[in-house]
């Protein structure tokens, strides 16, 4: 088990684009998104610290019970992993988004492995179809597919790496940057573990549609 491991789960966010409210609470099969990502980082790490919208604490904790400790978030994503980061001294953070609630323990596990070998690591999807790059409208050059990806949570790092870099973002006024970014901007290499093409990221409503009428049965599924 990986006791020297803090699982942080940013939950904070209002859910503008989708519009059924903060996503964090809203259920697929009768278990929240939130839940459902507590559930499978349980048995993976030590402690799982989640942010939630200020006024959303008292519900949090009542659903989550022991499985986790509830903070309330900050007004980005960063200020939310910034300060559920100061509530724990874990050598090793975990980060794994509210709204993924589909990645496998087996994807957790192996991105905190390589995260302890290589000091950061990310989950990815490969790009399955041509990306390009535009510029004043134009498209101007192809991105080559074998060098494009799609970076996932989960994700993990030394906690002192991840220190730096939102200490870094802190200090230069850099805001809600994904925490990839905040990293690369120390200068430090993230390695890259291939994730799973049913991890999602919930945003739209159309990946509310496909969350509930595709991914869930396909990842129930899965588990028999
Ligand atoms: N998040 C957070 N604190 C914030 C904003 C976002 O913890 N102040 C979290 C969200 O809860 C989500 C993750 O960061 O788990 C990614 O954010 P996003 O997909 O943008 O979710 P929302 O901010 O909730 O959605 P929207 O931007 O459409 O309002
Ligand atoms: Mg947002």
């Amino acid at each position: 088990m990986n006791n020297d491991v803090a699982a942080l789960v940013p939950a904070a966010g209002s859910g503008e684009r989708l519009g059924l409210g903060p996503k964090a609470f809203l259920g697929i099969g009768g278990v929240s998104l939130v839940s459902r990502v507590v559930n499978t980082l349980t048995g993976c790490v030590g402690r799982v610290l989640v942010g939630v919208p200020p006024g959303y604490l008292d519900k949090a904790t009542a659903e989550l019970g022991d499985a986790a400790e509830v903070y309330p978030g900050g007004d980005s994503r960063q200020s939310t992993i910034y300060s559920l980061l100061q509530k724990c001294a874990e050598p090793i953070i975990l980060i794994n988004d509210g709204n993924r609630p589909f990645a496998s323990r087996a994807l957790v596990l192996k991105v905190i492995d390589k995260a302890r070998r290589h000091g950061a690591a990310i989950a990815f999807t490969p790009a399955l179809i041509p990306f390009a790059r535009r510029q004043d409208g134009f498209l101007v050059s192809p991105v080559p597919s074998r060098q494009a990806i799609v970076p996932q949570s989960p994700q993990a790092f030394h906690r002192d790496i991840l220190e730096r870099g939102y200490q870094n973002a802190l200090e230069n006024g850099i805001e809600d940057q994904t925490t990839w970014e905040i990293i690369l901007r120390l200068g430090v290499k993230v390695f890259v573990v291939e994730g799973e093409e049913t991890n999602i990221k919930i945003t739209s409503p159309l990946d509310w549609e496909i969350a509930n009428k595709v991914i869930a049965p396909l990842v129930q599924r899965q588990k028999k």
